[in-house]
């Protein structure tokens, strides 16, 4: 675990969540700089983007040079969905991820991945460290996390089966962030809670009134229409429906 206090990635996160970061899988890619600006404009924080090799999970999308590409003031939202990141995540982070999320099922050496990274400098703030998530696939144990929870910030919970956009929210991801929130509760450590995969429109108000920190939602606002308007609108969606938190 990083003390909030001592890793400013985590507190900028802390301070703005809770929020939605946005996916740039469904992104017009041949336009991809006007609709990176599109959400700035719209006031989106974090972009996420969605790494797959085409082995842990069906599809092969972006990997550094992609990321590095992308120039922005947004946080850089990291979700690697690839085999055994352990030999990458230095790729990753010289890329200019300020978070990196791991899926616990693509290592056999979780532990090791969370401390390697976290020994690892955010190239955009010297000085600051990477904001450290592990993500779980639909089936995988919340148990899984133990081993690893002094040495996370993020839990990132996949409401759909990792590899392709616009799926269906998969309902027990309820009850799994309400388990997260118990773990926290009873740790005491600040930790951030993420949900990914399938929010839309429709739902992002009762998924927002779950408390989670950050939403991350890709299709619903690259419809090909409207994203900064889209992103807007679950922005606020997101503001009016969560609960009244207590800042640290
Ligand atoms: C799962 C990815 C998600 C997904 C989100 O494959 O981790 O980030 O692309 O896309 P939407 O919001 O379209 O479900
Ligand atoms: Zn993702």
């Amino acid at each position: 675990m990083v003390q909030a206090e001592a890793d400013s990635g985590l507190n900028q996160l802390f301070e703005v969540a809770p929020q939605i970061t946005v996916g740039l899988l469904t992104a017009d890619l041949l336009n991809l700089g006007a609709e990176v600006r599109s959400m700035e404009e719209a006031g989106v924080q974090v972009v996420h983007f969605d790494v797959m090799d085409g082995s842990f999970c069906p599809m092969t999308t972006m990997g550094p040079p992609w990321i590095q590409a992308v120039k922005t003031k947004m946080m850089k939202d990291v979700h690697l969905m690839v085999e055994e990141p352990l030999d990458k995540l230095e790729d990753y982070v010289k890329a200019g991820a300020d978070m990196i999320t791991v899926h616990a099922e693509s290592t056999r050496h979780l532990h090791r991945v969370m401390q390697r990274l976290g020994e690892m400098e955010n190239v955009n703030h010297p000085g600051r460290g990477i904001v450290r998530g592990v993500a779980l696939t639909p089936s995988t144990p919340l148990e899984v996390l133990d081993p690893v929870w002094e040495e996370l910030d993020l839990v990132n919970l996949l409401a759909v089966n990792p590899g392709f956009p616009g799926q269906s929210f998969l309902s027990h991801t309820r009850d799994r962030i309400h388990e997260v929130h118990q773990m926290i509760f009873a740790g005491g450590d600040p930790i951030l809670v993420c949900v990914d995969g399938g929010v839309h429109k429709d739902n992002i108000g009762d998924i927002a009134a779950l408390g989670v920190d950050l939403i991350v939602t890709g299709s619903a606002v690259f419809d090909g229409k409207n994203p900064a308007e889209n992103a807007r609108f679950m922005q606020e969606q997101v503001r009016t429906s969560a609960p009244v938190r207590n800042h640290y």
